[in-house]
């Protein structure tokens, strides 16, 4: 990369660390410009300076991991760092250029392709020019910060030692329902519960259901529920299964702590009712569980993803303490960028 444009980035992350951090203090601090398969976009501002610098980066997910699960198998994916309060002028420039980019490249055409940037949910400046150039928005990253700041870092904190919580069944106030950590007995009911989810965030775009979808979930679920702790919940009722809640571990959260602030950060992966057990506090009390346990950790930050079209996670999710940080947005195929 040339040294002047090795200066303009890092002067743009730095005014766009700044100026995250007035918008949303759960942002991170720092706002890195990746690499990406060329050299950056350069919008350029009134006065001459650049006013904004964006990375094109291309992934290819192999079949057969979990990850083709989650979207498509071609990835094309914007970074954009914006430098000032408002985005729109500078973001519409760079992403005619990303069209532009994208329209010259082979396989941007193809099915299983998609166009994608993860956009700051209260840089609200940018929402119509995303809007405009054809994007959607899919997915939702939402926090729940246990306390206003980060305790320092000790790793040993939320670390894989310890019990997860009580040991035994803990009965919750109604009396019927009993919540109790989920052990590798369980594996076809929790893989049942994490495809009930697949399911339903497919039906928002969400999700994209593989032929191998089914064994990778069984296989990865296996694997989660013979470790100790399990970071898993079932919620019983008459002894019956009809709830589930699985966080990752917190080594295992590690590809997505870089989204939030400094501190111990947990990644909740799966949250499903039973459809007939739904609207009757079993989740509720799911999650109350799961915040005592990570509260009584010493964990700073959770985070997750929903569907931004699932009718019945955002309003669950606010009611639980969480509130939108990210916007995926995306386009399917990645040429149809506008
Ligand atoms: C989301 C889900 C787990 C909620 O579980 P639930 O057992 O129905 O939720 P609860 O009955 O415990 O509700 C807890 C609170 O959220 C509110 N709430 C739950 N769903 C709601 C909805 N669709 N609209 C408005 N409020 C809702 C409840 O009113 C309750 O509020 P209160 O504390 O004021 O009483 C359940 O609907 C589900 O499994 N959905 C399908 C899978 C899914 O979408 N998972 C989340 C993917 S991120």
């Amino acid at each position: 990369m040339p040294w002047v444009v090795r200066d303009a980035v890092d002067e743009i992350n730095r005014a766009v660390g700044r100026r995250w951090q007035g918008l949303d203090r759960l942002l991170p601090p720092r706002a890195e410009l990746p690499e990406g398969c060329a050299a950056p976009f350069v919008a350029t501002g009134a006065n001459g300076r650049p006013a904004g610098l964006a990375s094109c980066r291309h992934g290819h997910v192999p079949d057969g991991t979990l990850n083709q699960t989650w979207g498509t198998a071609h990835r094309f994916s914007l970074v954009a760092r914006l430098r000032d309060a408002d985005t729109a002028v500078a973001l519409d420039d760079l992403l005619g250029q990303w069209r532009d980019h994208l329209a010259g490249l082979p396989g941007t055409g193809g099915g299983d392709t998609a166009a994608m940037i993860t956009w700051p949910a209260r840089d609200v400046s940018g929402v119509d020019t995303l809007l405009r150039h054809g994007l959607q928005p899919i997915t939702v990253i939402a926090v729940r910060p246990a306390r206003c700041e980060p305790r320092q870092a000790d790793p040993g904190l939320a670390g894989p030692a310890g019990p997860a919580g009580p040991a035994g069944p803990v009965t919750t106030g109604d009396g019927s329902l009993v919540i109790r950590e989920a052990g590798p007995a369980d594996l076809d009911t929790v893989t049942e519960f994490k495809m009930g989810v697949i399911r339903y965030d497919a039906l928002f775009g969400a999700a994209i259901l593989r032929s191998a979808t089914e064994a990778l979930v069984r296989a990865e679920t296996q694997a989660a529920l013979s470790a100790r702790p399990a970071w898993a919940w079932l919620a019983e009722r008459d002894g019956e299964t009809v709830g589930l809640v699985h966080v990752e571990a917190p080594e295992q959260s590690r590809w997505i702590t870089g989204m939030t602030r400094a501190g111990v950060t947990m990644y909740l992966q799966t949250m499903f009712v039973r459809p007939g057990e739904r609207g009757a506090g079993v989740g509720a009390a799911l999650v109350r569980h799961l915040h005592a346990v990570l509260d009584a950790r010493g964990v700073d930050t959770v985070l997750l993803h929903y569907a931004q079209l699932n009718p019945l996670s955002a309003p669950f999710w606010n009611r639980m303490g969480y509130r939108p940080l990210w916007t995926g947005w995306e386009v399917r195929p990645a040429v149809s960028l506008r």
